[in-house]
């Protein structure tokens, strides 16, 4: 209990460490003056005619930001979930760079599907957290995302750590670096603290606890962290939740939405929040408890029930914040349901068998 900090569980001390964790992340790889990225790992790489992800899990919804990150800068990008790569079958050469994104270094599907890409011969880098692991020595590159131990199962450190991480990659693979993005990762940890400091997300998580499912929805960069939120929601509390990229809710999940499932929407400058909140809206009318997690745009907050707010920060990194409110809402659902929140039923921290 000690390693706790006085918090009563991992997953809350770990949540309120992501503001040390992404300025770990950034230490000396952002040059503030020349305004540049330089990461000492990715100096040899030269911008490659394309970049595959490979992962797991909460390290695949990063990995389907890092696509988008890769996608806005002009280079063809795609996540595979790990355990559906097959480099046999995906076209991959020795102008691919294929990423592992895996916060332990050791998931067995992970490592399958570099190895597969290795052997193809694309080139290979693990963007991990743990000096060492087998995705470390075994890739030609590696990239330490640089969160410190994480204990809780749950991952939510790591992520945001990895999501900085993918940033910094994007950026310095391709050059592209402005200086709102650069005044936006420096005004970052001062943000996470802000929305740790402020959030609503355990009142919320009061009000919502009985419901029956919980959904999540977001456009662009907020689609991976609705993706995010439905799983961090399953993992801890064991209830029924689902994300989506906001455009899908239409083709079928509509069906499900009643008065007894809030839907949590991210609403936040540069990711179509307009349209968003065409989307809000149909759910509105069949009775759901909306909750808002927005900068504010799109006047979102006047048709939610609730708002949990971020900072006015660059697109990119909206998302970022968005996900630490929904991270808290999960933690606090689960910690009123008595769940065991730091080792979930039926789950690993790191799964070594395919
Ligand atoms: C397990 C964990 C998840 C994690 C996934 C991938 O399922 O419970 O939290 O996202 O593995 O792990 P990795 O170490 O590769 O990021």
């Amino acid at each position: 209990d000690a390693g706790k900090s006085g918090y009563d569980h991992y997953m809350l001390k770990e949540i309120h460490e992501q503001p040390t964790a992404v300025r770990q992340c950034l230490h000396e790889r952002v040059t503030e003056l020349e305004r540049r990225i330089d990461v000492e790992a990715l100096e040899m790489l030269s911008v490659p005619t394309q970049v595959q992800f490979v992962a797991c899990g909460t390290s695949y919804h990063a990995a389907l930001y890092g696509v988008r990150l890769l996608r806005d800068r002009g280079v063809p990008a795609t996540a595979f979930l790990a355990s559906e790569y097959d480099a046999g079958s995906t076209p991959v050469g020795d102008e691919t760079l294929v990423v592992g994104v895996t916060q332990s270094g050791e998931t067995a599907d992970t490592m399958g599907a570099l190895r597969g890409a290795n052997s193809a011969g694309a080139t290979t880098i693990a963007v991990t957290n743990v000096v060492g692991s087998s995705a470390a020595r075994e890739c030609d590159h590696v990239m330490y995302v640089r969160a410190g131990p994480e204990i809780g199962v749950a991952a939510t450190k790591t992520f945001v750590s990895q999501q900085i991480a993918l940033v910094l990659l994007a950026s310095e693979l391709t050059g592209e670096y402005d200086d709102d993005l650069a005044a936006a990762l420096r005004d970052l940890p001062g943000q996470l603290q802000t929305v740790l400091d402020d959030s609503s997300a355990r009142e919320i998580a009061t009000e919502y606890r009985g419901a029956d499912a919980y959904f999540f929805i977001g456009r662009g960069y907020n689609a991976p962290v609705s993706l995010e939120g439905a799983l961090k929601m399953k993992e801890i509390t064991y209830k029924h939740a689902e994300g989506f990229a906001a455009g899908e809710l239409k083709h079928g999940p509509l069906a499900l939405v009643t008065d007894r499932t809030p839907v949590f929407a991210l609403v936040t400058g540069g990711s179509n929040p307009t349209k968003t909140i065409g989307n809000v809206k149909e759910v509105e009318t069949r009775g759901a408890p909306i909750v808002a997690v927005t900068d504010g745009s799109a006047d979102a907050g006047r048709h939610a029930d609730h708002v949990l707010e971020i900072p006015a920060t660059h697109p990119a990194i909206a998302p970022v914040l968005g996900n630490v409110q929904l991270q808290l809402v999960s933690y606090w659902v689960a910690n009123e349901l008595g769940r065991s929140i730091d080792k979930p039923r039926n789950l690993a921290k790191s799964v070594t068998v395919e």
